[in-house]
């Protein structure tokens, strides 16, 4: 028997909801009732111990400046990576930041001088590119290899590119935001070696590191590569997990005791990011302690909507592939058969169906004929979303 009823639908309209309330800015074509799965937050409600968190912590009713510096949050923290992925991190290496994004931003800035290059491997989180460029950085590309089903590394030109002597970092999304890749540790253990002998650092972006798809397993950077961990930051975040995002907070380790310093002179002194809100710290607790059995049910719904794409694909609209996510709640469907351009593509989508998707190439040119649909909702929305594109095929 299920504990948690997924398929409630939750109107997130009029809450100031980026996704709903926020349409048009999905695409310029997109319109203000259309059928939004694309940034990517749950329309799941949060799981109730959090929502307990919360209730107390307003019923305090004092909401002054707050801290996560202590040892009930650095525990909550230690002790789902222990459980959930054993990997064990110290609790003195963890690093707030408001988001997995800014953090990056801050690392390329600390780490590197204008001029300099990080590698990074479209199709990718379009923000990974834009904070290297509006910081006067340069990307170096290691495309993904695609072969019409599934996505690996390239290896032989990553080995190239890193010999580039202003490459200095690479940035490693891990699960892979858009093509779902939950990375093999051998996988891993060639980027860190490539990395290692370049003297690179890793900022590996494990976000989605909780969210994986039946039959994989996530394995930390860090932990494979132990003996490099003074130069790999891994970037990790309640928000995802738990549908957080809007609360602000995110976890980044950082091994290297003289980065430490640098980065906190960069937040602190620099930026003056201050502290967490009392109601990030107090629902972030509450995820790690009390809601474990919440994520492994989502994933199982969430493995179901994958089923449920791949299927209704297969007999309705066999020219239209679903990349299999290993991680992520992000379904990457693969339109090329049809030989739309991109505008073609853009007017089935936001004009024809009515479904907001994110567009392909807005993760590089990699992600031409591709769109990516935030599956992280209910059944009914899913199947709404799949019938409009038959529909909008159809005409
Ligand atoms: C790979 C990846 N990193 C970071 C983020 C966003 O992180 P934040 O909101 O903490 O800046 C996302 C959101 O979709 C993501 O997919």
């Amino acid at each position: 028997m299920n504990k948690y009823n997924f398929d409630k639908v939750v109107n997130r309209e009029n809450t100031g909801c980026v996704k709903w309330d926020f349409r048009t800015r999905c695409n310029e074509k997109a319109s203000k009732d259309g059928l939004p799965l694309w940034i990517a937050d749950m329309d799941f409600e949060c799981a109730q111990p959090i929502i307990e968190a919360l209730h107390k912590r307003i019923d305090h009713k004092v909401f002054g400046y707050s801290s996560n510096d202590t040892k009930e949050y650095k525990e909550s923290v230690y002790n789902w990576y222990k459980k959930r992925l054993d990997f064990e991190i110290d609790k003195e290496n963890i690093f707030y930041s408001p988001g997995v994004v800014p953090a990056i931003a801050a690392l390329i800035n600390i780490l590197t001088d204008e001029g300099d290059k990080v590698i990074i491997q479209k199709p990718v989180y379009h923000p990974f590119e834009a904070k290297v460029e509006n910081n006067n950085r340069e990307v170096i590309n290691n495309s993904l290899k695609y072969d019409g089903k599934s996505y690996k590394i390239d290896f032989e030109d990553l080995q190239e590119k890193a010999k580039d002597s202003k490459a200095k970092i690479m940035l490693l999304c891990s699960p892979h935001n858009p093509v779902g890749r939950v990375w093999k540790k051998e996988e891993l253990r060639k980027v860190i070696d490539i990395c290692k002998s370049n003297n690179l650092w890793i900022i590996s972006d494990e976000i989605h590191c909780d969210l994986i798809r039946n039959g994989y397993k996530h394995i930390p950077t860090q932990k494979v590569g132990y003996d490099y961990k003074d130069k790999i930051i891994t970037c990790t975040a309640p928000s995802k997990t738990f549908n957080l995002a809007g609360m602000h907070l995110s976890n980044i380790i950082i091994n290297n005791k003289e980065l430490q310093k640098k980065w906190e002179f960069e937040i602190k002194e620099k930026l003056d990011i201050g502290t967490p809100s009392p109601f990030a710290i107090v629902s972030t607790i509450a995820g790690y302690n009390e809601c474990e059995d919440w994520i492994d049910e989502l994933n199982k719904y969430l493995d179901n909507n994958m089923e449920f794409i791949d299927k209704y694909l297969k007999e309705n609209l066999p020219k239209v592939k679903l990349v299999k996510p290993e991680g992520t709640y992000l379904a990457w469907l693969d339109f090329n058969e049809y030989g739309f351009n991109e505008i073609e593509l853009e007017d089935l989508m936001f004009k024809k169906a009515n479904v907001l998707f994110n567009q392909g190439d807005g993760f590089g040119k990699e992600g031409r004929g591709f769109v990516r649909v935030n599956t992280a909702c209910p059944l009914s929305t899913i199947k709404e979303a799949m019938q409009r594109i038959k529909d909008a095929l159809e005409i």
